[in-house]
């Protein structure tokens, strides 16, 4: 079953709106590719496990936070060119919540990344009232840390999880006194396939 995409944030350059099962084959013909791929634990995922993944933000983080990886939509030519957003996590006991970015190859390079991971910065510190983001990078993944310093974040550590080493970046402050709005809404640790980032 499917729903109406609805749009999420609006910036100059893309559309972020939510995913539907629609996109199956436009995420697919992203994550088949070792390139965009290139520093997932999971490497790239097969058919079904992107039909797994998206299943998941839609029937589980979108229903459990209103939040997860939403669909970047190009407005100058209307294509589907990459999924970001925001994904729920526990770390080291914490609640955290990670600003996401995955786009096309094709699009690298112009700053959109940059351009739509400070808008979700902007819509999970404004009308989703969190106060501390953080991305899960790969060592060798500069373009991605790239990102996160242009977005405001700073190195915090190296972590180690179920999905291995990362550098953990962050921005904000946990909230004192009062759980966030991920943990009031219990959290999901998901073991599939829902990439780091
Ligand atoms: C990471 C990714 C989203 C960046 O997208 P993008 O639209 O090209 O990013 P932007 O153009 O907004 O900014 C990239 C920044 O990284 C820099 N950069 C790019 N490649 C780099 C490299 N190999 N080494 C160092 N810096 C690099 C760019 O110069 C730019 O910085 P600048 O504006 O100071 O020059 C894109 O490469 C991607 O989708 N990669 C595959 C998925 C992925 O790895 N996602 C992140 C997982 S943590």
């Amino acid at each position: 079953m499917t729903t109406s995409p609805t749009t999420v944030i609006e910036t100059e350059r893309l559309i972020l709106r939510g995913l539907t099962m629609d996109d199956i084959d436009a995420l697919f013909a992203l994550y088949r590719n070792p390139e965009v791929r290139t520093y997932f634990p999971e490497g790239t995922l097969t058919y079904d496990e992107t039909k797994e993944e998206l299943e998941w933000i839609i029937n589980v983080y979108y229903v459990q936070y209103g939040w997860g990886l939403w669909a970047t939509i190009h407005k100058p030519t209307g294509a589907f060119i990459g999924r970001c957003g925001l994904l729920p996590w526990t770390i080291d006991g914490s609640h955290e919540v990670e600003v996401a970015y995955l786009l096309d190859r094709a699009y690298w390079g112009q700053g959109l990344a940059t351009e739509a991971a400070q808008a979700i910065v902007q819509y999970a510190f404004g009308p989703l009232q969190l106060t501390r983001l953080i991305c899960l990078i790969d060592s060798k993944n500069r373009a991605s840390q790239r990102v996160a310093q242009k977005i405001g974040m700073t190195f915090e550590k190296a972590i180690v999880d179920d999905k291995g080493p990362a550098l953990l970046y962050s921005m904000g402050h946990h909230k004192q006194g009062a759980r966030d709005n991920t943990g009031e809404r219990g959290i999901f640790t998901y073991s599939g396939n829902v990439p780091r980032a």
